[in-house]
């Protein structure tokens, strides 16, 4: 993208290397009815329906734009139970883009996340992660051990000029292997990039060192690969090392160091399933009894075969820099229109989206009126856009029913790859823009209905007071009879 110079240089946007040849028509509600339908879905954006939405920044999960060879692949799909040529054609792109020989299918990241977490963890163990996702932990905790999270302190920084905000603190990892000891470590986990801080990413360099670390601890290390799309579109910009090493390099140097590599292909590759890799079989051989019990046999894990043939051509396309820099340029291209304007956003920009820091956008209001959650309901009003609450609310109560506060009260705009253009993005940014400057409206919110478990997937709140009708009115006052 940005190898294209424009002649006048402030014009400067990220450029597509692709067409659309295929669309979908989407619709926008009046305010009033935006109103409407943000508050009978218990002002939780889960609770939406997508008829109701003009664009949907919810996730960047399962809901990306798939290439013309991807469709044609999957209609080639060799459909049977056992032995199926679309499980060899996985096998060699999967061969191609990390160099291993050994696979396990599961049928989406969390799927992997059962399989590791029931063949490697042991009661009272514990899972050194640099930052925790919801699914894996709740895998390891199932299992009756503990995650323990050693992101570097810059990680939790909102704002800095921090190129690799997702990097382990390699002090801490030393430090808390001796303390527990080695064998009472599950193993070592490297989210790449970081989902819940922001889709920050982790330096080459970093991970190198903490499988070192791994190796002479004769510990276990995983890459959760599920954002290492956007993750090696980082290490090619913003790591000299890695500035001309081919990307194909850079994944088989990343599965050379790993014991086990696992990822989300509704997020790697830009289809859906999930998988598990890793160059030794004795890791796959520890795990392959639970793929026929949890999700099928050897060869489908559970994933339809014309899935898989969308994941082996998406895989291939994931070492295509004008592929994978689409994502990360468009959320820098929304980053960067925020805060010029002064909207306080997670910086600098990572990967999955755009996230804007809930707690500074509300400052006053406290974390148990989800401040969040009350953001991605007042932008639903303001623009028919739905986004994604990170932050307390998305957190589970303790035992005895207190409530822990998140560090960073998030909320994220996904960006699907190849989805949305820029003139849409170009809208969400005014949008945005346009609460930011009547963000003294936004109110708090309050339960109604609030599940013991996945609270955020379910739950139902209301507004405190009425600012949720008083920003309907503030809008309809600002921008006349516009939708
Ligand atoms: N690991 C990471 C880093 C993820 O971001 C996700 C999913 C998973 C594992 C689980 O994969 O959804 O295929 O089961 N993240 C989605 C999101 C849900 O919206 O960020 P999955």
């Amino acid at each position: 993208m940005s190898q294209v110079k424009f002649y006048q240089p402030e014009q400067q946007v990220p450029l597509e290397m692709h067409k659309v040849r295929m669309v979908q028509k989407i619709s926008l509600l009046p305010v009033e009815e935006r109103l409407k339908k943000i508050q009978e879905a218990g002002n939780n954006t889960f609770l939406l329906q997508n008829r109701d939405i003009y664009l949907d920044m919810l996730t960047d999960s399962g809901v990306n734009g798939m290439t013309d060879l991807q469709m044609a692949a999957s209609m080639r799909a060799d459909d049977s139970y056992a032995g199926s040529e679309t499980f060899n054609r996985v096998k060699a792109a999967v061969k191609e883009v990390f160099g291993t020989d050994n696979i396990l299918p599961a049928h989406q990241g969390r799927a992997c996340e059962n399989i590791l977490a029931s063949a490697l963890v042991k009661p009272g163990q514990v899972a050194l992660m640099n930052f925790h996702f919801t699914t894996t932990k709740a895998h390891v905790t199932r299992m009756g051990g503990t995650v323990e999270e050693l992101v570097h302190e810059k990680g939790l920084k909102p704002q800095s000029n921090d190129p690799f905000k997702g990097d382990f603190d390699l002090r801490k990892l030393r430090a808390t292997i001796k303390e527990k000891g080695a064998e009472n470590v599950a193993f070592v986990r490297v989210e790449a990039g970081t989902n819940l801080i922001g889709g920050q990413p982790v330096s080459l360099e970093n991970m190198l060192a903490v499988t070192d670390i791994c190796h002479d601890n004769g510990i276990i290390s995983v890459l959760d690969a599920s954002l290492l799309q956007d993750n090696v579109y980082f290490m090619k910009t913003r790591e000299a090392r890695c500035k001309y090493m081919d990307i194909k390099a850079i994944y088989h140097l990343l599965a050379d160091h790993f014991d086990i590599i696992y990822f989300s292909a509704r997020k790697l590759g830009f289809a859906k399933g999930g998988l598990i890799t890793s160059k030794d079989p004795k890791y796959t051989k520890m795990m392959m009894e639970y793929i026929p019990l949890y999700e099928g046999f050897l060869t489908y894990g559970g994933i339809d075969v014309r899935t898989m043939e969308a994941m082996a051509q998406g895989l291939y396309e994931s070492l295509d820099m004008e592929y994978i820099n689409q994502g990360p340029e468009f959320i820098n291209y929304l980053a960067k229109e925020l805060d010029d304007y002064g909207v306080p956003v997670i910086l600098p920009a990572g990967g999955l989206g755009c996230h804007l820091n809930a707690g500074a956008f509300i400052p006053d209001m406290p974390h148990d009126k989800y401040p969040a959650a009350a953001v991605a309901a007042a932008l639903y009003i303001a623009g028919g856009i739905r986004g994604m609450e990170r932050g307390t609310l998305s957190e589970q109560r303790n035992p005895d029913g207190t409530e822990p506060f998140s560090e960073l009260e998030l909320m994220r705009l996904a960006v699907p790859r190849r989805v949305y253009t820029l003139s849409q993005l170009k809208y969400v940014a005014d949008r945005v823009k346009w609460l930011w400057d009547n963000r003294e409206l936004i109110g708090g919110l309050e339960w109604v209905e609030e599940p013991s478990v996945l609270r955020f997937f379910f739950g139902r709140l209301k507004e405190v007071g009425y600012w949720q009708e008083q920003l309907a009115e503030k809008f309809r006052k600002d921008f006349g009879d516009s939708l």
